[in-house]
Formats: structure tokens, C-alpha cells, sequence
């Protein structure tokens, strides 16, 4: 995985940004290495690293150094000059097992709070409840390390709030009719957009960190999930690294909005009722065995964020429509 050298990772941002201007015309080793005050073997080491991401860059004798292809993909180097905030580390941004993993390793190793790994594609991705997450291309897999000073119980909160957070960064990117499944499901109305896995690093008692793990379908394309949503339906192709910059500004600054809130969900649950989906309907909510836990009209949310069915506030669980017998 790639570690966050911000010089090198500014000196990559302005080698692609370099390459871009140039276009079809080409810059010569020369005037890369003048423009970024970096030696001629620096920028060859910095073409050579692009081109192992999947960047089609040629070399002409005499024209220098042109740029064919760009991969979709959300690489450090791409997503960090989009941010409005840039006040995180970032990793990874090709493919991995899983971003959860990386993040965790990152944890322990003592990575701060806001360090983010990404990719575009995961091999072992992991899902709620101990289910796979298929994670093909044209998805967007992100994981934070977050060390907020909070209790385990103010924890169950920040994964609504993360969920909130996504709906957030998906409607700043144009997509409409967007909903919250609690707990922290996102969708669409042509079915799920986005998944949401929240673990914990602890030590006995005390909780290290905190490991949001997201997964987002951007780009319809092969191998694409048939079951899912993707932005693509409604918006058409997008810049992996533009909706990673996004979607992190978006949960990096909700983020930052629960800790000033004192860690509670209580000022955000209007704004979650608002996007929340099936308020009205007759819902059955599963506890991790199967077993069920309540059964009713879904009323709404309250202050904890509990999902209230009937006359019950549940705090976890797994929600499915109630379809009536026949
Ligand atoms: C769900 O079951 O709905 C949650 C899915 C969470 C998937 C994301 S993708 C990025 C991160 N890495 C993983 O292995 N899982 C999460």
C-alpha cells in the first residue's frame, strides 16, 4: 500500500498536472524537471510509479514525455488537490483485499485521526453480518481512521452519521431522489447505492479507533453488480478520484460536526428522518441470529437513533419490508 509522502504526492499531483497541459503536444524531461524542481531521473522515477497505476504515458525522443491515457481510479495524488479541506492522509487508490483491513493495520500501526485508504477495486471486501462485499470495478472503496473522544455508546450514532454523510456528498454531486435505510444503507430508487461497515479497534475498555468503511457504486461498468444502484444510472460517467474528494470532505466535515455537538445524534435526527425510507410501512427488524426483534409500522427515529416500529426504539438491527400473507 502506498504511503502518504505528501512531497512525493504533490510532486506525482503536479507531474500528471504537467502532463495534462501539455496534451497531445508533450513536455520533455527537461521542463518537467525545471517546472517541478526535481532532477530528470525524479521525474523518469515519477513517470515510471504513474505508469504502474495504469497511466498510458509515452516517451518520444525529441517531444518528450505525453499523456494517453488517465485510469478511473481514486489515487492520492488525484484525490488530494480536489479537497476543500485537505486536512487527512491518504493511502492506497488502486486495489486491495479490503480497505477495512488496510485501515486497521494503519490503526494499530498509530496512523491520526482522518487517515483515509482507497481503492477501486477489493478482493476480499466484507459486508455487515459477516457477508462479502463484491467489490468490482467501477465501485469507490473508502475507510477512515477516526480517534474521536467518545464513549462506545456514542458510537452506535456515528454510523448514522456516516450514512448521513454519504447522502450528503452523493446529492452535492447531483443524484436525486436518494434515501437512508437505517441503519446506514444509502438508496436509490433503482435499489442500494452504497453499504456501510463500521468496526472498532479497542483495548479492553477503551476504544482505539474507529474504522467506517464505505462502499459506493459509481460507474456502471463490466462486471458491475446487477442487483445495485449506481451514480452512473442517473449521472452519467464520473471521475472516481471527484467523487472520492467528495465524499470525503462530506465525512470528514459531518465528522467534525458530531464531535462540536458533544458525539450526539440528537441534532442530526431531523435532517436523517427527513431522508429516511420506509416511514409508514410495515417493516420486520432482525437481530444478527435471525431472530426478530420488532415488527410494526416504521414511526421514525429518535434522539439516540433508535428506529422506532410500533411502540419500540430498536438500536440495531437488520430491517426488511413486511410482505403480507396471503
Ligand atoms: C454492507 O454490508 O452493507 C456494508 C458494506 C461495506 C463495504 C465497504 S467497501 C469499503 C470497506 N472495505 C470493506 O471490506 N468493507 C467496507
Amino acid at each position: 500500500m502506498m504511503t502518504p509522502d505528501m512531497t512525493s504526492m504533490e510532486r506525482r499531483a503536479g507531474v500528471v498536472q504537467a502532463l495534462r497541459k501539455a496534451g497531445a503536444v508533450g513536455v520533455s524531461g527537461e521542463t518537467l524537471a525545471h517546472q517541478l524542481g526535481i532532477s530528470r531521473a525524479a521525474v523518469g522515477k515519477h513517470v515510471s510509479a504513474l505508469r504502474e497505476c495504469g497511466y498510458l504515458i509515452t516517451s518520444t525522443p525529441g517531444v518528450g514525455y505525453t499523456l494517453k491515457r488517465v485510469p478511473n481510479l481514486p489515487l492520492p495524488f488525484e484525490v488530494y488537490p480536489l479537497l476543500h479541506e485537505p486536512d487527512c492522509d491518504l493511502y492506497g487508490g488502486a486495489e486491495t483485499g479490503s480497505t477495512n483491513d488496510d485501515a486497521k493495520a494503519l490503526a494499530a500501526q498509530g496512523a491520526p485521526d482522518k487517515s483515509v485508504v482507497l481503492a477501486g477495486r477489493q478482493l476480499a471486501g466484507r459486508g455487515r453480518l459477516g457477508r462479502e462485499w463484491v467489490s468490482p470495478e467501477g465501485g469507490l472503496y473508502l475507510s477512515f481512521v477516526l480517534r474521536p473522544q467518545a464513549s462506545i455508546a456514542q458510537m452506535a450514532s456515528l454510523s448514522l452519521i456516516i450514512g448521513l454523510g454519504v447522502l450528503r456528498a452523493v446529492r452535492r454531486l447531483g443524484a436525486k431522489d436518494v434515501k437512508l435505510k437505517w441503519p446506514n444503507d444509502v438508496l436509490m430508487p433503482n435499489g442500494k447505492l452504497c453499504g456501510i461497515l463500521l468496526e472498532m479497534v479497542a483495548q479492553m475498555e477503551r476504544v482505539d479507533a474507529v474504522i467506517p468503511g464505505i462502499g459506493v457504486n459509481v460507474n456502471r461498468s463490466k462486471g458491475a453488480l446487477e442487483n445495485g444502484a449506481y451514480l452512473s444510472d442517473q449521472l452519467g460517467e464520473l471521475e472516481s478520484a471527484r467523487v472520492a474528494a467528495v465524499m470525503i470532505d462530506s465525512i470528514c466535515g459531518i465528522y467534525d460536526e458530531w464531535r462540536q455537538e458533544g458525539c450526539r445524534f440528537q441534532p442530526f435526527a431531523q435532517e436523517y428522518v427527513n431522508d429516511l425510507s420506509l416511514v409508514g410501512d410495515e417493516v420486520c427488524v432482525r437481530r444478527i441470529d435471525g431472530t426478530v426483534e420488532a415488527e410494526g409500522v416504521v414511526r421514525g427515529i429518535d434522539g439516540d437513533g433508535c428506529l422506532i416500529v410500533g411502540d419500540r426504539h430498536v438500536l440495531a438491527g437488520d430491517v426488511t419490508l413486511r410482505v403480507p400473507e396471503v
